[in-house]
């Protein structure tokens, strides 16, 4: 069984931090990094307050690195976009449980696609909204700040999710990741790390970093310790 000192804690450099000036070469500098997943959010100005990029940007950096593609769809209609984001060249695809009717048929078409299935949940939605899905999923997205911004504080209370979705994980043997994404850096990362967290999306936390690499390697070396102590 797969347990936290066997699971590979994965540190995912998020792109709304980079210079979107040259976003290029900031994809170079994450590949560069050793980071396994580049986290690429998708915000459409009506599910966030906010907008970023779209298909076209994402195929246009395809070609600078050959990290898994961890796009995170914060749109109310993510159903319109798996196609275009698929052929972008996306390898995962997040869409939120607060789109209640729509996850359903979103899990189906996007692994029809071939691509890992993640399901984001916001700070204040109910952990019960999973429950339907846990058997079904790549990976549950725990989402630690309110989505749309970078660069937010971490909310504390959201450990007791990770938590939650631990010991839904070790109960029914499901295979999920769990990931992190808002306000994350070392501190944080460490205490969502201790609470059964397995996937670790940073924005400012790396990107703020001169040495990407040293940022990430530090990053990983402080969770793989505090998954371990956690666990014990
Ligand atoms: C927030 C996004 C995050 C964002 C995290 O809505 O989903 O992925 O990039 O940024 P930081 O790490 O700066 O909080
Ligand atoms: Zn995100």
């Amino acid at each position: 069984m797969i347990d936290a000192t066997t699971r590979q804690m994965i540190i995912a450099p998020s792109l709304l931090a980079a210079k979107f000036s040259r976003l290029a070469t900031e994809t170079a500098r994450a590949s560069e990094s050793g980071a396994p997943w580049l986290h690429l959010d998708i915000m459409d100005g009506h599910f966030v307050p906010n907008i970023s990029f779209g298909p076209a940007v994402v195929k246009s950096i395809r070609p600078f690195t050959k990290m898994v593609f961890d796009v995170h769809l914060m749109c109310s209609k993510p159903d319109i976009l798996l196609d275009p984001f698929a052929k972008a060249g996306a390898d995962r695809m997040t869409v939120h449980v607060e789109l209640g009717q729509q996850v359903e048929p979103l899990i189906w078409k996007i692994r029809s696609l071939g691509k890992q299935v993640g399901l984001a949940i916001n700070p204040p939605t109910a952990m019960a909204s999973l429950e339907p899905f846990l058997e079904r999923v790549d990976s549950l997205l725990i989402m630690t700040v309110n989505p749309g911004f970078g660069g937010q504080e971490f909310i504390t209370e959201c450990l007791t999710k990770i938590q939650q979705a631990a010991a839904w994980r070790e109960k029914r043997g499901c295979k999920y990741r769990i990931a992190v994404d808002g306000g994350i850096h070392n501190a944080t990362a460490s205490s969502c790390a201790a609470a059964g967290a397995d996937t670790f999306i940073s924005g400012t936390g790396l990107f703020a970093h001169r040495n990407l690499r040293a940022a990430v390697a530090k990053m990983q070396k402080i969770v793989e310790k505090s998954a371990a102590s956690g666990a014990a």
